[in-house]
This record gives C-alpha cells, structure tokens and sequence, in this order.
C-alpha cells in the first residue's frame, strides 16, 4: 500500500510543474460550473485532466474522484481510491495568491470515511512549490523542483504553543457559539487568511493555530467538501499530532453520504479543538 502511495505522490510531484506552469494562460472562467455549483476556472479542468492521467498510469489505483467531476470514475482494477482537489483556492488565481492540490488516497471505494484514508497530501503553489504527504503517522515535507520532490522536513509535529488562527466565512453568517469562540481566540493568535485551504493549513503546520470554514447560519455543512478537503487535511493535521472536529467529533469519523458533501472544517493543536468543541455544545 505504501509503495503505491509513495508512487501516486511521486506522480504528482511530477507534474507539479506543469500545472503551475498552465496557469497564467488559464485564469480565466471555463464556462462551466463544478459539482459543487462553483463557476470553473480553465486551470481548475486542466489541474483535473493531467492529474487523472496521471493517476490512471499507477497500478493499484482503481478509482478516481475530482471536485470537477459529478461521479467516481473507474481507473483501473486497483484497490486504491484516490480523491482530489486538483485546483484548491483557483480564486487566488485573480490576486496571484496561493493556490494548491489536495490528495486523499483511501483503500474502500469512494465516498469512504476518512478512516479508510491510508495516505493524504498537498502541494502548494506558492514562492515556490512544496508538498506535504502524510502515510500513517508520519509526515514529511519536500520542496518540489522540475518535477523530483526532495526532503525538506522530517516527522513533522504540529508546533506549540499555537501562534496563528485562520477562520473562513462572512463573520454576520457565524453562528453564536463560533463568534463567541472567535472572540474569545482573537485576543490570544495572530490572523492569517488567505483564501486557500491550502496555503491556511499550511501555515497552521508551520507555526501552530486552528484553521475553521465552520457552519454558518446560511450554510449548516459549511463550504468544504469530506472527500477531497477536510478529510485529506484532517489525515494530515492529526497525524502531526494535532486533532480536527466538524463541530462535534474527528472528521475522519464524519459519515459520507456522497462524493461532494460539505462538512464544517476545524483543524489544529488538539487544545484548540477541544475549546472549540466546548463551545459550540
Ligand atoms: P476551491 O478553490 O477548490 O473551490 O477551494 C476554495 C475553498 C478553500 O480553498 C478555501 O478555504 C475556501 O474555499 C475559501 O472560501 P472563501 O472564498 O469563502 O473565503
Ligand atoms: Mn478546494
Ligand atoms: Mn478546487
């Protein structure tokens, strides 16, 4: 199983470069709208077709799942599902913000629980391109160059104390009980948001803190999707030491219904994850 996980994010880190170079001639709309209801970019479908051929080449991988896809598809007769998001935060492509690619590598058909996950990791698209992979309880971090992925950080622990907070969301749509957990965390981390889950988590592995896209009044799932989002993520943060909750309990034990539900997103240093739950009881 490791071996072919360690050969999906070889994979990727392949064609990390390629995607990054396709984006300043695909910023634009595509005309269409993904799954989720969300106006694509042309990055967003091109991110997509190169990962899925990527994907497809590897044995033991048999199902392929995209935020810009409606169904799994069937990409050979492996027994490995792998879950992307081939383009995170594709609206940080107008202000040339970071951007990234999420992979969730399961070993039950998809949607699964994140308790199927069996690796996850991300890319990120920022002054320069890294990764981050996660296989059991260990992650590592690799600075991504022409296409090879090199070791930049070793068994990776979520630092503390927690410096950083990240909430999404439009502040009058929070509920009661986040805002006043909100109010509460604003005295004591400093702000950092930036319009991607991708480059917000990221930093939340970097200095310690809690990223949350929570429920709102206007949306009691939030805005993330389980499969390909916050589960990768959670898999991620809590192999790091951390913890995660969709509000109530580890995502990673959220239940699926299908490919593209939304779920609430927290994810950071496990005391913050507990305040956070006590909260909004
Ligand atoms: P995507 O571009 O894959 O749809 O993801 C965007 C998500 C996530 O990256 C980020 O945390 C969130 O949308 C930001 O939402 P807001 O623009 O509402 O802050
Ligand atoms: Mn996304
Ligand atoms: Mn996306």
């Amino acid at each position: 199983m490791t071996d072919h996980s360690e050969a999906i994010f070889d994979a990727i880190a392949a064609i990390a470069p390629d995607i990054r170079a396709a984006l300043p001639g695909r910023r634009l709309a595509a005309g269409g709208e993904n799954p989720s209801g969300e106006d694509q970019l042309a990055a967003d479908v091109y991110a997509d077709e190169l990962l899925k051929e990527a994907i497809e080449a590897i044995d033991g991988v048999g199902i392929y799942v995209s935020e810009e896809r409606t169904e799994a598809i069937d990409v050979g007769d492996g027994e490995l599902s792998v879950a992307v998001d081939p383009l995170d935060g594709s609206s940080n492509l107008k202000s040339n913000n970071a951007l990234g690619t999420i992979v969730g590598i399961y070993d039950e058909p998809l949607p699964a629980s994140g308790r199927d996950l069996v690796a996850a990791g991300y890319v990120l698209y920022g002054p320069i391109t890294t990764m981050i992979v996660a296989i059991g309880d260990t992650v590592t971090g690799y600075v991504v160059d022409d296409g090879d992925r090199t070791v930049s950080e070793s068994d990776m622990e979520l630092p503390s104390p927690p410096t950083i907070y990240s909430f999404g969301g439009r502040v009058p749509e929070w509920t009661d009980g986040f805002a006043a957990f909100a109010d509460e965390i604003e005295t004591e981390l400093k702000l950092r948001y930036g319009g991607s889950m991708v480059g917000d988590v990221n930093q939340v592995l970097t200095y310690g803190g809690i990223f949350s896209y929570p429920a709102l009044t206007t949306a009691p799932d939030g805005k993330l999707r389980l499969q390909f989002e916050a589960n990768p993520m959670a898999y991620i943060i809590e192999a790091a030491g951390g913890a995660s909750s969709d509000g109530v309990r580890s995502l990673l034990d959220r239940e699926p219904d299908g490919v593209h539900d939304r779920t609430p997103v927290h994810l950071g240093n496990a005391e913050l994850i507990d305040r956070l739950e006590a909260a909004l009881r």
